[in-house]
């Protein structure tokens, strides 16, 4: 019963993203034809082609493990675009927290990110497989996001240097507040002094409470608000405090061990 529901909820949503899909598409057919995309790395064609639907890989995933993938679906490219606008603008290595099935890595790749420069973590197997298959060239590694220091040293993406932003799709809202703080401690020991961390979460207040950016030393500020996202999603951005930096923690080392 509760599962024919939830597949008449995921029917009628993925046809209301379908259909607002198609308006845009009609809208930018009538774009001028000097409006050039430059595409610098293509994912392959998952849908259409001999690819599993990213929709539906995400969806199955989500039944197996509701509270982990915490979303009913992929994000929409609105709320890819406004994590990527985030990035600083001199970013070249980038980590992607929690990849699903890759629409912000698209969005990095698409903005300029150079493939080997891309670090995706995702613990999901089913999803890291689905990753892999879609984005050759860039480093998806199996692996919980609290681990990042020792994953980026077993990568080898440590060697050179730190990173510039850490773009995490972690449902950090549906996390427990000591595992939201060991994620965000893993995150701020590989980025460089003036690395950010562009989180999403669902609705309009920050994930993370107050007390535990004080505890870390960090700040937040508001980025922009999806409205078209399903569900509606505003991104954050973290970054150190400057009167009250984090010393980074070598990789390998967590905290309290
Ligand atoms: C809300 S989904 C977002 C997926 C994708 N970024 C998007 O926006 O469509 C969260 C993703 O984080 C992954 N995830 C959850 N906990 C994780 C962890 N501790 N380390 C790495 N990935 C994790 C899930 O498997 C899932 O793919």
């Amino acid at each position: 019963m509760a599962g024919l529901s939830f597949g008449r909820l995921f029917a009628a949503l993925w046809a209301w993203r379908e259909g607002v899909a198609r308006t845009r598409r009609l809208v930018v057919q009538r774009a001028p034809v000097s409006t050039v995309i430059s595409m610098q790395h293509r994912a392959k064609p998952a849908r259409g082609g001999n690819g599993p639907s990213p929709t539906l890989t995400f969806f199955r995933q989500w039944l197996k493990n509701p509270l982990s993938v915490a979303a009913l679906a992929p994000s929409g490219k609105q709320l890819a675009r406004l994590m990527v606008r985030e990035l600083p603008k001199t970013a070249q290595r980038v980590v992607e927290l929690g990849g699903g099935t890759g629409v912000f890595t698209q969005a990095m790749l698409d903005h300029g990110i150079a493939p080997q420069h891309l670090l995706v973590v995702e613990l999901n197997e089913e999803l890291h497989k689905f990753l892999q298959n879609q984005f050759s060239g860039v480093t998806v590694v199996c692996g919980d996001a609290c681990q990042l220091p020792a994953l980026v040293k077993h990568a080898s993406f440590d060697t050179e240097g730190s990173v510039d932003a850490v773009v995490s799709g972690l449902g950090l809202l549906s996390m427990p507040r000591t595992l939201q703080r060991d994620i965000l401690q893993a995150a701020f020991a590989v980025l460089g002094a003036e690395g950010r961390m562009i989180q999403f979460t669902y609705g309009p207040v920050s994930p993370v409470p107050r007390e535990t950016l004080d505890e870390l030393g960090l700040t937040v500020r508001r980025g922009g608000f999806a409205w078209w996202n399903i569900p509606p999603a505003s991104v954050f951005v973290y970054q150190r405090s400057r009167s009250r930096p984090i010393t980074p923690v070598r990789a390998g080392e967590r905290s309290g061990s």
